[in-house]
């Protein structure tokens, strides 16, 4: 067989034990901590050996069959088709771009393929569950783009249909977006779509969170109603940092034209690689299981948190994460993810809708089962967890010492990256 010069840690250790020890400490504090941040997972080590492979050395700019550089035939053009072939099966789309480096990138392209700079976007606030790329004043969508937002109700925290289309009739948008990172309930994609074409604009589904749900088949699917669909690749659907792009014919020349040479150079091309192995995993029938999983035990938690008094946003959650409002209990935000974080629990602070505070205080805290899920654990383990999580945001610092020490027994139980002995199959793909 020929030696894979893969990652290869003595090397590192070696040559940089900075950076050896480094990484060390971090598989450390992954395998120790729980992890509950929304937007993260852990790939597989398929992911990661494809990831951290020579293909990291080749130049490709262009497209299969249609480079600017030579050496690509043999190898990058199969390899980069079969992440589209995939993309597309998975997802049944028309054309998929494989390419983006990040969400915010693919977003990026979206935009320089269907607006202008200082047309009209409707998209979600930032504050209301939006991501940065979705029109925030700093972000370039709300520095080049004339931007509307729609947000949640305030009495059911879930988005207002009738306001997305009476915003839409008024401001005439050239692009709608739907799409979050903070809110729980499923997009009604119909009713967007409808809104689109009431008004002809382009619609876009940022599906970045909860597309590997849609993968599992425990969520609908935006490709049939969206001109374009952007996802990133590492969180719910459990592959390498990085995007794709999802489209129909009538947008798949100017998608690939607006990734390259539009925003992006020369592509990725270990991590596309990386890309088809998640792919082909999120295929594997037990992908489904793993999705539904990451429903059950989400639920479990947010039950769990209901009965000790917290209050969860929008009453519930449809996704693979809950927004808890936890100044019922008299904490901030960022006191809640402080006294979580010292009791070896990691999730982030968020703000809620029509939040009091700003959002470096926030009233609340955003949790996420993708991590969990994958490490195995099940509805019974996330009860557990939210008596786990109620101790240390109330109890004193003894008790976050204590619950610090159950947290590191219920991991031990699942363990992210086993020390030795096959990965969890189904798990772990
Ligand atoms: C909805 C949404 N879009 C885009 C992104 C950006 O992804 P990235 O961090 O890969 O740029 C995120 C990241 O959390 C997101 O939640």
């Amino acid at each position: 067989m020929t030696t894979f010069w893969g990652p290869d840690l003595d090397q590192l250790r070696d040559t940089d034990p900075e950076v050896a020890d480094g990484v060390l400490a971090e598989l450390h504090r992954q395998r120790t901590k729980l992890q509950l941040i929304a937007s993260e997972n852990f790939a597989s080590p398929a992911v990661l050996a494809a990831q951290g492979s020579v293909l990291t050395n080749k130049y490709a700019e262009g497209y299969p069959g249609k480079r600017y550089y030579g050496g690509c035939e043999e190898v990058i053009d199969p390899l980069e088709q079969l992440a589209i072939d995939r993309a597309k099966q998975v997802f049944g789309a028309d054309h998929a771009n494989v390419q983006p480096h990040s969400g915010a990138s693919a977003n990026i392209a979206a935009y320089f393929a269907t607006v202008a700079p200082g047309e009209k976007v409707l998209a979600m606030s930032l504050p209301h569950g939006g991501h940065l790329t979705h029109g925030m004043p700093i972000n370039f969508s709300g520095k080049w783009f004339d931007v509307v937002s729609y947000g949640v109700r305030e009495d059911t925290e879930v988005i207002d249909m009738d306001e997305v289309r009476a915003l839409a009739l008024e401001h005439r948008p050239k692009l709608i977006i739907a799409g979050w990172s903070a809110y729980t309930r499923q997009l009604d994609f119909e009713a967007f779509r409808a809104i689109a074409d009431e008004v002809d604009a382009v619609l876009l589904c940022d599906a970045a969170h909860f597309i590997g749900l849609v993968a599992g088949g425990v969520h609908p699917s935006p490709v049939p109603y969206c001109d374009i669909v952007t996802f990133t690749t590492h969180k719910t659907l459990r592959g390498p940092r990085g995007a794709i792009i999802l489209t129909n014919e009538r947008w798949a020349k100017a998608i690939d034209k607006a990734v390259f040479p539009g925003t992006q150079g020369g592509p990725l091309e270990h991590v596309i690689a990386a890309k088809a192995v998640a792919l082909k995993e999120a295929m594997d029938p037990s992908f489904k299981g793993y999705a539904q999983r990451i429903l059950d035990d989400i639920r479990a938690l947010s039950d769990g948190l209901i009965a000790r008094g917290y209050r969860i946003v929008a009453g519930g959650t449809d996704t693979h994460l809950l927004l808890a409002d936890v100044t019922p209990r008299g904490l901030t935000g960022a006191e809640a993810e402080s006294r979580l974080d010292a009791a070896g629990m990691v999730l982030n602070k968020n703000a809620i809708p029509f939040d009091r505070h700003p959002p470096a205080v926030a009233s609340g805290i955003r949790a996420g089962a993708s991590c969990v899920a994958t490490q195995g654990m099940g509805p019974g383990e996330l009860t557990e967890v939210a008596a786990l999580m109620d101790r240390a945001l109330t109890g004193s610092d003894d008790d976050r010492a204590q619950v610090r020490g159950l947290i590191g027994e219920l991991v031990a139980r699942f363990p992210a990256y086993p020390e030795a002995g096959p990965v969890h199959a189904e798990t772990m793909g």
